[in-house]
């Protein structure tokens, strides 16, 4: 294949682009420049968040909204600066963004607060969120853990039932079967704007639309889609919406649950404690408005001011220009498999309403072999079951390796990949007879 290098990434020198993730210029195993594709399990960090949340320690550090002292306002207008930021990303309002310790955080707060309307918490309001006997709850087979084990134990908490809509052999989610799996006992439909393994984008509107039409909640888990996509969840139309801050560039320990606003402000809190309250007595308490309903405790004020950075990177990047540039990798990474004997790609096999996310497996080598070959040329991918045992069960399997971009990655990483990939079936004396053999 030959190497034609990106240039330009939107307005950008790519290059320059790449020289912003300074991770990226180490070298690993025997010297050998580190070729990083495991993206979708946690993105490299551009300087700027680096220094944002270093700034913040350096500078401005002290608990927020609260503290009469200069170094205190300081923080709190950080925080919230950060809040914005990120809320202009995903097309939200700032008070419709709640600050959470990653998506499964987010999903947690989410089906927590629904547990304690469904115990006639929260008066009046919320009992629209209240579930019992004979409610369901409808996922997908495509779910990461974090949006499926959640759901399984609201369930168990409040005797609602679970169902789950199927996946095709090409891992998609089967929107037609969203007519006779979500009906009018649905009350929540929580499902992946993108898979974690197949790479697969939902179409959003047919879930929204089919849960408007039976008075259902959609929860969308955005993880993968927000580093990678322009998200407008305004546009979108779901009621909630989760992601992490250390998937789109930003730092771990911090994430976000997104909710309409007049839905957050029905909502019972998840965590009790301290910041979230407004009046309290020794018997009781009253609770502040959303997001700070949602934030019991103090606050991972750093982490959220390098998620803020991160998102003003990716705005400044431009996510029409990230998207395009990740349509030219997923492009290369499944041309350049589809040329290799004994590799199958779990998921659709063009780039068309797909992510660079390529989960494979090699004929008669195990996922982890395949990973520890790759990791020997620098090349790190991620291999298991990427906490999506169900998924894996689908289609017969229990671990894939995956190969997973982001604004940063090159066509000489791909090339890098592929070719040690090539090499692995011939390094395990595997051949086509073998392979069928074992
Ligand atoms: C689709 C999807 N949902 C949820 C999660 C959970 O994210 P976190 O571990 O940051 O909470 C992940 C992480 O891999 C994911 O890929």
């Amino acid at each position: 294949m030959a190497l034609v290098m990106t240039e330009k990434l939107g307005t950008h020198e790519f290059a320059a682009v790449r020289a912003d993730f300074p991770l990226l210029a180490r070298n690993v195993r025997d010297g050998r420049p580190l070729v990083y594709l495991d993206s979708a399990a946690t993105a490299q960090k551009p300087e700027v968040v680096i220094d944002a949340e270093q700034d913040f320690y350096l500078h401005h550090n002290a608990a927020v909204h609260r503290g009469a002292h200069q170094l205190a306002e300081e923080a709190t207008e950080l925080f919230e600066r950060a809040r914005e930021s990120v809320a202009a990303l995903v097309g939200a309002d700032p008070g419709e963004i709640v600050w959470t310790g990653n998506a499964t955080g987010a999903i947690n707060v989410l089906a927590h607060a629904i547990g304690h309307a469904s115990l006639g918490r929260g008066g009046a309001a919320a009992q629209r969120f209240a579930l019992a006997p004979g409610d369901e709850v409808v996922v997908t087979g495509a779910e990461h853990h974090s949006n499926l084990i959640p759901w399984q134990e609201l369930c168990a908490r409040t005797g609602a039932t679970l169902r789950w809509i199927p996946v095709s052999d090409e891992g998609r989610i089967l929107t037609n079967r969203l007519e006779d799996i979500v009906t009018d006992r649905c009350r929540v439909l929580a499902f992946t704007h993108a898979s974690n393994v197949t790479g697969a984008v939902t179409p959003v509107a047919p879930f929204v639309a089919r849960a408007h039409d039976v008075g259902a909640l959609t929860v969308l888990d955005a993880c993968q889609s927000v580093p990678n996509l322009p998200v407008d969840l305004h546009a979108l139309g779901v009621d909630f919406a989760v992601f992490s801050g250390h998937k789109m560039l930003g730092p771990t320990g911090v994430g976000a649950l997104y909710g309409r606003r007049e839905l957050l402000e029905a909502l019972p809190p998840a965590n009790y404690g301290g910041l979230m309250v407004e009046v309290v007595t020794m018997e009781s308490a009253t609770y502040s408005m959303p997001p700070q309903r949602f934030e019991a405790g103090t606050q991972m004020v750093a982490q959220a001011v390098g998620m803020g950075a991160a998102a003003e990177y990716l705005r400044e990047l431009g996510m029409d220009a990230v998207a395009e540039h990740e349509r030219g990798i997923t492009g290369r990474l499944l041309g350049g498999i589809a040329e290799l004997d004994g590799v199958r790609v779990i998921g659709p096999t063009t780039s068309d309403q797909r992510l660079a996310v390529v989960s494979f497996v090699v004929d008669g080598v195990h996922a982890h072999d395949v990973g520890q070959l790759l990791d020997d040329a620098g090349v790190a991918v991620r291999v298991g079951h990427h906490c999506a045992q169900p998924l894996h069960r689908r289609f017969g399997i229990a671990a894939t390796a995956r190969a997973s971009a982001s604004v940063y990655t090159n066509e000489a990483d791909v090339d890098t990949f592929l070719e040690a990939l090539g090499r692995v079936r011939g390094f395990f004396g595997v051949s086509d007879r073998t392979a069928v053999a074992r």
